[in-house]
């Protein structure tokens, strides 16, 4: 069993193990009713910087179903994916994933709050989860159809909620649930890594000075990993830093002339896109299950191009054909996604509190200054994560 599996088991048991407190399946929200607002920043619809709007009367997160939990966030994360989202990037998937069976009215998901990573305390348990307390420290991922962690408050389900690293702080803690859930679900489920299997491997990170390659950098050096990575010459000292045995500078020329030089790679991590794909996966060994697995996919624009059946299908035929091609040649073409895992952090939690994992932070801001927050992330390369601290609620505002 896998210590994720382990992890899950662990979980299944404490919630089985534990009598009820309450023997009903019917009255499972306990959300007081003394709290109907909160402040937040909202978006009304979406576009640049001026949609964003602070209201300290946003609805108040209710717990829906037994598993959920509400948090009262102390920092929040924010990634590349939240300006997409504020411009409306993949606006089609959320809705359809909020509102599976389409009776609402479109334009429903306002007033929207963007958000992706969360770090604060446990306020309110509903009743089929044993394995959280209230007043527990944890950190998430928020899945992108969720309402976010730039408010006070945020509604989650327990399996996407982890305890805290005791080691961090909620601010350094902000910086890495969202990435590390998603690296961990492109090298982990879709590349097929594990602790166990990594420390002969030679992986290839293409972008590796950003949020989902510092952390990827990281883990797969934490697991004894042969790591490789293409980044600017001005990130050379911060990614070596974090582990990295041999670094590529992508602005010195084509990268792909010195990477084919190397020996060549169990496993790629492409977080570029585009051209890379024209060449990577040259760079794999052949026959030998070697993964090549892509984070930059169009499934999304897909998606809000042609709607989601049309979408979906172009989607399905476009990696379909891109498998088929390179499987005849002895490599696997894969797409990897952000997954939200409670499971998967409290694995990351040990290897942070071991110290092999380090939150990379570019910039923290206050609750007032969320939208300079977006301004900040919009004009450059970030070395890191941007963190909002959040834990004054909007008195500061
Ligand atoms: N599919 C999913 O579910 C999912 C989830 C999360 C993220 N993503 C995608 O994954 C990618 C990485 O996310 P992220 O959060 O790590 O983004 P990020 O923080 O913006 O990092 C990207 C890094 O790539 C570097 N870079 C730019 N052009 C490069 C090139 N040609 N070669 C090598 N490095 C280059 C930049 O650093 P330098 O200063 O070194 O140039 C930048 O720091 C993004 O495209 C994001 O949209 C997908």
């Amino acid at each position: 069993m896998s210590f994720v599996r382990h992890l899950v088991y662990s979980r299944w048991l404490f919630h089985h193990t534990k009598p009820l407190s309450v023997n009903t399946s019917i009255l499972f929200s306990t959300t007081r009713s003394s709290m109907t607002i909160m402040p937040a920043w909202v978006i009304d619809k979406y576009g640049s910087n001026d949609v964003f709007r602070f209201t300290k009367n946003a609805s108040f997160p209710v717990i829906n179903y037994p598993n959920e939990v509400i948090v009262k966030v102390q920092a929040a994360g924010l990634n590349p994916l939240d300006v997409n989202m504020r411009g409306g990037y993949g606006a089609a998937t959320m809705s359809m994933k909020r509102d599976p069976l389409n009776i609402k009215q479109s334009g429903s998901e306002f007033p929207l709050i963007l958000g992706r990573d969360v770090s604060g305390v446990i306020m309110e348990c509903g009743l089929d989860v044993k394995y959280f307390r209230e007043r527990d420290e944890v950190w998430a991922a928020i899945p992108p159809w969720k309402q976010g962690s730039l408010a006070e408050f945020v509604v989650l389900s327990a399996n996407e909620v982890s305890h805290k690293p005791k080691s961090l702080s909620h601010t350094e803690a902000a910086a890495m649930p969202y990435v590390a859930t998603t690296a961990w679900s492109a090298l982990v489920n879709t590349g097929g890594v594990s602790k166990d299997n990594c420390a002969k491997k030679r992986i290839l990170i293409l972008g590796g000075s950003g949020g989902v390659g510092t952390f990827a950098i990281q883990m797969l050096k934490a697991w004894g990993a042969h790591v490789t990575v293409t980044c600017s010459q001005n990130a050379e000292r911060f990614v070596r830093g974090l582990g990295a045995d041999h670094v590529v500078d992508y602005t010195a020329g084509p990268v792909e002339e010195p990477l084919s030089a190397l020996e060549k790679f169990d496993l790629i991590l492409d977080n570029i896109g585009g051209d890379t794909e024209r060449w990577a996966l040259n760079l794999l060994k052949p026959w030998c299950g070697a993964k090549y697995v892509t984070l930059v996919t169009p499934f999304l624009q897909n998606t809000d191009r042609l709607g989601i059946a049309d979408g979906m299908m172009q989607t399905a035929a476009t990696v379909a054909t891109k498998a088929l091609k390179h499987l005849v040649k002895g490599v696997h073409y894969r797409w990897g996604f952000f997954a939200p895992s409670g499971p998967a952090l409290d694995e990351i939690r040990e290897l942070v509190d071991a110290g092999k994992i380090r939150p990379v932070v570019e910039e923290t801001f206050s609750f007032s200054q969320v939208p300079q927050a977006f301004e900040k992330m919009e004009k450059g390369h970030a070395r890191g994560k941007t963190v909002v601290q959040i834990s004054k609620g909007g008195d500061d505002l």
